[in-house]
């Protein structure tokens, strides 16, 4: 027994156990889990034991689930969808408030719960995730709420399949969930195999408030039934987990028609300047790669530190490192809990031990008995180390030095992944620059890993696309309104093709060159190039240097399309002797409409935290592929070309292949415009072999096609993970042509967190 005079000398925490007997309790009642389908749990099939992370206790047994449960479950929310949808916002916004409010009332079975089946610290279950959960829920009910005014001709995509990981289930649970049935969406989820149980308790929430049978259902299981739940008749995919698994995904809906947002890994970089606030800054490093132990896909897990500071910042680090509380998840004074499994202990040792054999030097992170591992981070890391590569997914960070802000610049985005940066510093010039070239979705100012349901989350690059939270959040559960003028019924041609023949060039880099093969094809008119794959890498290659183009702002951007717009107008007559003169009058509106565009599309300042001024930025992609329409081909790829440039993306454009020699009128306008060189490329030739090798080029963003062989272009996308948008066929001389859709299309969302005040 301590004396009280020696527990004030060592200033020991004593137990603070939270009590888990109710949930334990909860437990026990069912022992054994079936799925919930239309509104009912099923009889438990073959099961699988999921375990206390943290003691190895069994706590359940879950089903796993087969293709059946997964297609009886469709079922249910296929017929539930058009009852839910019929509600209309308002009716759907009341249950989403009685899920709200019901998660409160329960929200101490949710967190022991959590715990228990994570391993995270209690502290975090009850202060993070579960208002989180809530917040999600209420946030969502006003959206429903709003749906008809502020979504116009917007409707829901039907059923969604989504698929969670373990790291924060019920979180990732309301974050797919909640803007779904907002939307008029109904669900089929499959947690985690690791972690099903608080899934299968808000399925018991769902009974509870009454919401309809079949808009919510559960099926439990491992990646099999993930599998099948993205092979089965769903109208959109939405998962979050690791970039392997997504890429898998990606290519097995390719083709299918099957909408597809992507959550996944990152290796984010924590980035110190040298007049940060040392102090602050580690408390961010605890708050970002030893919160939830690590195992958080938007973790600072990279530590980059300003040279100048690093003895300084690296003591203190130690100091603050050595202070954390390994143990218990359950007592509330535990700052890192249990990893979740054995499995996963064991595979962010394997990495700790790949990076030391290269070279670097593990500090702290020892393994201890049981699912724990110290924090601890790896110095001396050299960029070709694993450790600094890959997603180790647990408590260890790699902590890094530099000298010039272009050099921790150049370091955070020297990798595939793209989630989010965490950027100290006290001067808001330095912090906003940094954050304005940092290639993330979300950018934490000295502030790290904080969510909110207004705010959206999502990734760049490999981490991903689509975003949760706020209205972008909304848009990636919404069908757009279908186009006003269908596609045109009139054959492409308008006018015959003008005697005189005429040899057009491809436009490559700002210049007219012959293509690499030297072969040309014939085409109405004349002859045109056959572009090969080296003049597609010559494209993208030109396209991607065009980056001075996206740094031009807005307004400049503007200036230069309305200078093309004029010039086009000037050459109305030669476009209409070869298009007709609807086509060639909408190629002129167009160029004006999206010159227009350039400095309006705005993001948003969303209300998230008080005391902090969070903004959704639109950014451009940076190269974005087309394949544009085989009918109308002037309209068509001024349709699609000129708002990716408004918003700042330089473009290949993959022309109509059977009549494209309009385009040799169009580049004579471009080579006399201010376009910069390499901002707009064109390429004749087969379109669809030229797209997809377009679509799979690491370089190439994001790619559009309206036209041609979709499932082609989707696998060859899926590789390196980016989104394809199948623009409906329309009629693309028609004015209605010109929506704000295609401006959002040519974006992605940067969330920037900055705190305010001291
Ligand atoms: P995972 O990606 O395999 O699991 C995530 C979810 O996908 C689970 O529900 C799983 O059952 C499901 N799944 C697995 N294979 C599937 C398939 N073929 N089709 C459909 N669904 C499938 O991740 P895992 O194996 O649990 O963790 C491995 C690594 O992935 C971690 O160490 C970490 O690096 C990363 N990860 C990243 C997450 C993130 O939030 N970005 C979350 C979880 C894991």
């Amino acid at each position: 027994m301590s004396r009280v005079s020696e527990i004030m000398e060592s200033m020991e925490y004593g137990p603070g156990i939270e009590d888990s007997s109710a949930a334990r309790g909860w437990l026990a009642e069912r022992g054994a889990f079936g799925h919930f389908i239309a509104g009912a749990f099923t009889a438990p099939g073959t099961t699988f034991t999921t375990r206390d992370p943290s003691t190895g206790e069994a706590l359940a047994e879950v089903t796993q689930g087969t293709v059946d449960d997964i297609a009886a479950a469709v079922a249910a929310a296929r017929k539930a969808q058009p009852g839910w949808a019929a509600l209309g916002g308002h009716g759907r916004a009341r249950f989403l408030y009685a899920l709200a409010r019901h998660v409160q009332k329960r929200e101490r079975l949710l967190a022991v719960l959590e715990t228990l089946d994570n391993g995270k610290p209690i502290r975090e279950s009850k202060d993070i995730d579960v208002p989180l959960l809530a917040r999600h829920f209420y946030h969502h009910a006003g959206w429903a709420e709003l749906m008809e005014s502020q979504f116009p001709g917007m409707s829901p995509l039907g059923v969604v399949g989504q698929i969670i990981p373990w790291n924060f289930p019920l979180l990732m649970l309301a974050w797919k969930v909640a803007p779904a049935l907002a939307a008029g969406n109904t669900v089929v989820l499959k947690p985690a195999e690791y972690t099903a149980l608080t899934a299968l308790a808000f399925a018991e929430i769902c009974r509870e408030v009454g919401l309809p049978a079949g808009v919510v259902n559960i099926v439990t299981g491992d990646g099999a039934t993930g599998a099948a739940l993205v092979e089965a008749e769903v109208d959109k995919i939405a998962f979050t987990g690791s970039t392997e698994v997504g890429r898998l995904i990606a290519e097995m809906l390719s083709g299918t028609g099957r909408k597809l947002t992507l959550e996944l890994g990152g290796k984010s970089p924590f980035i110190v300047m040298p007049d940060a606030d040392l102090d602050a800054a580690v408390e961010g490093v605890v708050d970002s790669i030893w919160f939830n132990q690590g195992q958080v896909c938007c973790a600072g897990s990279r530590i980059l530190v300003a040279e100048a500071v690093a003895g300084r910042f690296e003591a203190l680090l130690k100091a603050r490192m050595a202070r954390l509380r390994v143990g218990a998840p359950l007592d509330k004074s535990t700052d890192v809990g249990a990893i979740v499994d054995p499995v996963q202990k064991d595979r962010i040792l394997s990495i700790c031990r790949a990076a030391v054999d290269a070279g670097a030097e593990l500090v702290g992170g020892q393994a201890q008995e049981g699912c724990f591992i110290a924090p601890g981070y790896l110095r001396g890391v050299a960029p070709t180390n694993p450790g600094m590569s890959q997603e180790i997914f647990g408590p260890i960070a790699t902590l890094s030095t530099f000298r010039t802000a272009d050099e921790a610049i150049e370091l955070a985005n020297n990798t595939r992944y793209g989630l989010a940066a965490s950027i100290w510093s006290e001067s808001a010039t330095v912090a906003t620059d940094l954050a304005a070239r940092v290639k993330v979705g979300v950018v934490w100012i000295n502030c790290a890993n904080l969510f909110d349901a207004a705010a959206p989350f999502g990734g760049y690059r490999e981490s991903g696309y689509g975003r949760e939270g706020g209205r972008a959040g909304m848009l990636d559960y919404l069908a757009d309104a279908a186009p006003e003028a269908p596609a045109a019924a009139a054959p492409a041609r308008q006018v015959a093709a003008p005697a005189i023949d005429r040899t057009m060039k491809l436009y490559l880099g700002g210049a007219q060159k012959r293509p690499d093969g030297g072969a040309m094809y014939a085409v109405p008119g004349g002859l045109a190039p056959v572009a090969g794959r080296k003049d597609v890498r010559n494209a993208v290659e030109a396209a991607a240097k065009a980056g001075k183009w996206a740094a031009m702002g807005g307004h400049a951007r503007a200036q230069v399309l309305y200078y093309l717009a004029e010039n086009l107008a000037a050459r109305a007559g030669d476009l209409a002797a070869r298009v007709g003169p609807a086509e060639a009058e909408a190629a002129v509106a167009i160029a004006f409409h999206f010159a227009a565009w350039a400095d309006k599309f705005d993001g948003a300042n969303v209300q998230a935290k008080p005391g902090h001024l969070v903004n959704v930025i639109p950014e451009p992609f940076g190269v974005i592929g087309l394949r544009c329409p085989d009918a109308q081909p002037l309209a068509g790829l001024l349709s699609l070309a000129l708002p990716a440039l408004a918003m700042g993306n330089a473009v290949v454009a993959v022309a109509a292949e059977a009549d494209p020699l309009v385009l040799a009128d169009l580049v004579q306008v471009l080579e006399t415009s201010d376009l910069p060189g390499g901002a707009l490329n064109i390429l004749t030739g087969p379109a669809d072999d030229l797209a997809a090798h377009l679509a799979a080029h690491e370089e190439v963003a994001a790619f559009w096609t309206a036209g041609g062989a979709g499932a082609a272009i989707d696998l060859a996308a899926a590789g390196s993970l980016k989104p394809v948008w199948h623009v409906p066929p329309r009629d693309w001389s028609a004015p209605v042509a010109q929506g704000e859709v295609f401006l959002r299309r040519a974006v992605q969302m940067k969330t920037v967190w900055l705190p305010y005040g001291a």
